[in-house]
């Protein structure tokens, strides 16, 4: 082992992942039971709901993990879990499940952050994956998921410098809303993608929050902006305003990719500068918005443009899973963190103060 092995439980929204990792950075086992086809008929998580899923698959994962990983308890060296943010309900599933085996299988317990989990995903390595040099730092992180999306500088590992955030939806929040004003299935992020892909004309424009040198993001006036600009679509093809009746497909995918280009082009752009001001050698990207095809290609050619390296995992490590709280713990567990079993769920916590 070339490192602590960690016993890593996520479970602050709608999927139950438990990994094993070994240094943080090599995945032996990865599970993840995933709620979005529970959630597709509400078009959204209900919170009840969710942490009844966690309690229903929390042991099958863990079985499911021990199955892949061909460890044992004895190899392990402390159980990490998401204490925060996330659903208070969903949350404490987790976090009783890690405090019980932590206790029974007398291991130390580590709280993570899961926003740092999301950063900590670049240094994942999958089973088999050839050895990489880790992210260099100082560098600037993009998380952009259905719950958030902040921009942080890294020094070194622990330490972050919040540059900006949301001041009211999450990206991937805007893209299930407009997926949904198109009349898309759930979730909003990669239909949206897939209908900009076959967009025949890309002149339809839709507004940009610049917000002026901040390094914030706002996304309600584009999701005002993309009501409007579907209802005044819905009248020119004369169809009911209810949304009864769908748009024509082209429409569709043309509303889609000035939608996807708007976002993206405030993403990137704001990831790019940041980076440059802060002499990043590297941009990071996390989160479920990430597995987004046009995000990914604009800021492969501005990273190359501005000699940067880019990390962006692979999408399912994007997405929450348990490997990338094994990655974030694993820096805990080495700093000398250690949780008592009053380790309580903290649904509002924050990664960096500015
Ligand atoms: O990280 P994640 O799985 O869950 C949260 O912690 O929120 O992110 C889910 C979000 C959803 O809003 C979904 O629409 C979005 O990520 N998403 C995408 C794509 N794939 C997932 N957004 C844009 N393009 C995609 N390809
Ligand atoms: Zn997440």
């Amino acid at each position: 082992m070339s490192g602590p092995l960690l016993l890593a439980v996520e479970s602050s929204c709608d999927e139950t992942g438990i990994a094993l990792v070994e240094g943080g950075r090599r995945i032996h086992a990865n599970v993840v039971a995933s709620q979005v086809a529970l959630h597709a008929g509400t078009g959204g998580i209900v919170p009840e709901i969710a942490a009844r899923a966690h309690l229903r698959w929390i042991v099958p994962v863990l079985d499911a993990a021990w199955a892949d990983a061909g460890a044992s308890w004895h190899d392990v060296a402390a159980v990490a879990v998401t204490r925060g943010p996330g659903l208070a309900g969903s949350l404490l599933v987790g976090i009783n499940f890690a405090k019980t085996l932590a206790w029974v299988h007398d291991k130390p317990l580590v709280g993570v952050n899961h926003l740092e989990g999301h950063v900590a995903a670049a240094w994942l390595l999958d089973p088999g994956e050839p050895e990489r040099e880790a992210p260099p730092f100082p560098l600037v992180a993009l998380v952009v998921s259905g719950g958030h999306t902040f921009l942080v500088e890294m020094r070194d590992r622990l330490s972050y410098r919040l540059l900006g955030q949301t001041v009211d939806d999450a990206a991937g929040e805007a893209f299930d809303k407009v997926g949904r004003l198109l009349g898309l299935p759930y979730p909003g992020g990669p239909a949206i993608q897939r209908a900009a892909e076959v967009a025949t004309s890309r002149d339809r424009v839709f507004p940009r929050a610049w917000l002026g040198d901040s390094y914030d993001f706002s996304f309600s006036g584009l999701k005002t902006a993309a009501r409007r600009i579907v209802d005044a679509a819905r009248a020119e093809a004369g169809l009911a305003p209810d949304g009864s009746e769908p748009l024509p497909a082209r429409t569709t995918a043309e509303l889609a990719w000035g939608f996807q280009d708007a976002v993206v082009d405030v993403l990137a752009s704001k990831t790019i500068r940041a980076a440059v001001t802060c002499g990043a050698r590297a941009v990071v990207l996390g989160g479920g918005v990430a597995a987004n095809a046009a995000l990914r290609a604009r800021l492969a050619a501005e990273t190359e443009r501005c000699e940067l390296q880019l990390i962006v995992p692979r999408p399912g490590l994007c997405t929450d899973n348990g490997a990338m709280i094994g990655a974030a713990g694993a820096w805990r567990f080495a700093a000398g963190e250690r949780a008592g079993l009053d380790l309580d769920a903290r649904p509002s916590l924050p990664l960096a103060e500015r």
